[in-house]
């Protein structure tokens, strides 16, 4: 299926794309860009590889936590996406992209990894997805072209996260509205527990991070160790066997995964000429869980902040 946006522009000049079936170039600088399985490929997959191939081999898409999580997570109610232009700035295997565009929006999805492949078999019976492999700091879209723009658990791998939230937030239009939910910078003992572990697992190959991944599914699913042994390791406790592997996997593969304080990401909010900058809670309720959550015990949780665009 043919997932090509209908506007596209040159990420390097800015100039509209020629689009065909088989390439998008640019006319002004002569670059060209190829499309493959219907997608336009503006980028290869470099430091963020462990992202193709973990959407594409693990099934994860559960319909009903998938709504739930995608109201939570951006503050933004299924029932207003009704033929808005929606933009899920890091997809991955398109979840989300499944989602908005279930609820009638027109949906574009933009990842820099293969995962974009996974995002279009995931959505092949909507017509509204659009697809590109494309880095998040040089989309290939005009400023304030979208009414929604939402980034679930992305901007964090990148090198810098500021720079990708920066350049995602140029994407609303006026009077617009994004959400961004990043990782909670946790205390400093679980920061370093972390980042000692995460200094060897990023350098494993797949085929040795992947039963260790699956080991620690086994612990996830032990009820007295998800309360007690994730507070200082983490691991998934998500109910379901394959996704407790995927979110492991999705912990200890990739190179780069910063973590943020909810004051940092309302600044960015506020410099990018936001308003109306509201926190979200996490999903999971519970006291003990919130009370964890609020004191920046709980390893994988996040900082959620959605705002308007000023107009
Ligand atoms: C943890 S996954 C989340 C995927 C999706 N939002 C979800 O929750 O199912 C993070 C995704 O962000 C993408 N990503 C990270 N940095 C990016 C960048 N600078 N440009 C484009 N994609 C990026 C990765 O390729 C990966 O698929």
């Amino acid at each position: 299926m043919n997932r090509i946006p209908d506007r596209l522009i040159c990420p390097d000049c800015a100039s509209p794309l020629r689009i065909s079936n088989d390439a998008v170039s640019c006319p002004a600088c002569e670059r060209s860009f190829p499309v493959v399985e219907g997608i336009p490929r503006f980028v290869g997959q470099e430091h963020l590889a462990s992202f193709g191939l973990q959407w594409n081999r693990y099934e994860i898409a559960h319909a009903d936590e998938d709504r739930a999580t995608f109201e939570a997570k951006t503050g933004f109610r299924l029932s207003e996406m009704n033929g808005q232009h929606v933009l899920d700035a890091g997809c991955g295997g398109g979840r989300y992209c499944k989602v908005a565009a279930e609820a009638g929006a027109i949906v574009t999805g933009a990842d820099h990894s293969s995962a974009v492949e996974k995002a279009s078999r995931l959505c092949a019976h909507l017509e509204s997805v659009r697809l590109v492999q494309a880095d998040l700091k040089h989309l290939p879209f005009e400023p304030e072209s979208f009414d929604f723009v939402f980034s679930i658990g992305v901007m964090h791998h990148d090198t810098q996260t500021r720079a990708v939230f920066d350049a995602v937030a140029r994407m609303v239009r006026a009077g617009g509205r994004m959400a961004v939910w990043l990782y909670r910078r946790n205390t400093w003992p679980q920061e370093a527990i972390n980042s000692f572990l995460r200094r060897r697992t990023t350098r494993w190959a797949a085929e040795k991070l992947e039963p260790w991944c699956r080991f620690g599914a086994f612990f996830g699913g032990i009820p007295l160790l998800k309360q007690s042994l994730s507070k200082v390791v983490n691991f998934s406790t998500h109910p379901v066997w394959e996704n407790r592997v995927c979110d492991n996997f999705d912990w200890y593969a990739p190179e780069f995964q910063h973590h943020h304080s909810t004051a940092e990401l309302t600044s960015w909010f506020d410099a990018a000429g936001f308003e109306d900058v509201t926190v979200l809670p996490p999903e999971k309720t519970g006291r003990f869980y919130r009370w964890a959550w609020r004191n920046n015990l709980i390893i994988g949780s996040g900082v959620n902040v959605t705002a308007k665009k000023r107009g």
